[in-house]
């Protein structure tokens, strides 16, 4: 093995850090914690374990959670009559709506009603919007930690060839923008693109979220190129990224290991997301 591995959790740990100081402050200073009301609609059992794992971030490092659990049935008008209460709770400064929803209920009207200043996930028009014309906001936590972790390489972005496999609005949209930001030269592959591999041979960085287990392989990599791997691929109880980790390990120069790469980023960015909510863009 060639690469060096960027480890999300101890990565993780130092955003962490930093967030449970300045939440602490935030409680020195203003009498309060700083809080986050997680909603949560049926009972997807991945979700269940992804809200668990917010929750549980929340409490190690001093952010208040207010956690609603409700039935699959639930109605869209109640919903929104949560959300409504929750954009006035002063205690609260990001509502994170758990995806996906049931499908009787539209997520995007859902999502239009949380109040874009507490919209933890950065998962509104109006964040994205920011986030597109370089514009202060909250910003989506996975790319947000894919930044960091390529950061973290010491490796240089300006000028570089980044690639992006996937275009979700979470991860592949967002994360191309952030690049694009750092003066990156990005190109984006997807479901349709012929024979993606032409694109990403040429990557410095490759950013993979396509959701197939094992997609990238050595030979579709650069020669000590930062390789993210942001699948989530989870085969009889185990998970798999979308990169093939030991012939890309072989040729990469860095690379990111799941799990234990870009999830626990993820939460450690929810909870800059929470602080920053509350700080930045209040006062
Ligand atoms: N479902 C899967 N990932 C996420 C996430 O990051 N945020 C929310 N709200 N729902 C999700």
């Amino acid at each position: 093995m060639k690469a060096q591995i960027i480890d999300g959790v101890a990565l993780a740990a130092k955003v962490k850090a930093q967030v449970k100081k300045d939440a602490e402050n935030f409680l020195h200073q203003f009498g309060r914690k700083t809080g986050l009301a997680v909603i949560l609609v049926g009972d997807n059992a991945a979700s269940q374990i992804y809200v668990r794992n917010k929750i549980r971030a929340c409490e190690e490092n001093s952010i208040q959670s207010f956690h609603f659990c409700l039935p699959e049935n639930t109605p869209e008008q109640q919903l929104i009559e949560l959300i409504i209460r929750l954009n006035s709770d002063p205690n609260v400064d990001g509502i994170l709506m758990q995806l996906p929803l049931p499908a009787h209920i539209s997520q995007a009207k859902i999502l239009s009603y949380i109040s874009p200043q507490k919209d933890a996930d950065g998962f509104l028009a109006v964040n994205a919007g920011n986030l597109m014309l370089g514009y202060p906001g909250l910003n989506a936590c996975t790319p947000c930690g894919i930044i960091e972790m390529i950061k973290s390489t010491g490796q240089a972005v300006d000028g570089k060839q980044a690639v992006v496999i996937g275009r979700s609005n979470i991860v592949g949209k967002p994360t191309a923008l952030m690049l694009l930001d750092l003066n990156a030269t990005v190109t984006m592959c997807h479901s349709r693109t012929h024979n993606f591999a032409n694109f990403s041979r040429h990557a410095d960085i490759l950013v993979v979220a396509a959701g197939r287990k094992g997609l990238v392989t050595g030979d579709m990599v650069k020669a000590g190129a930062i390789v993210i791997d942001v699948g989530m691929n989870r085969v009889d109880g185990k998970l798999y990224g979308d990169v093939d980790f030991d012939s890309v390990a072989d040729v990469a120069g860095y690379i990111t290991p799941v799990p234990g790469g870009v999830g626990p980023m993820t939460v450690a960015m929810l909870l800059k997301n929470i602080v920053t909510a509350a700080t930045a863009l209040k006062l």
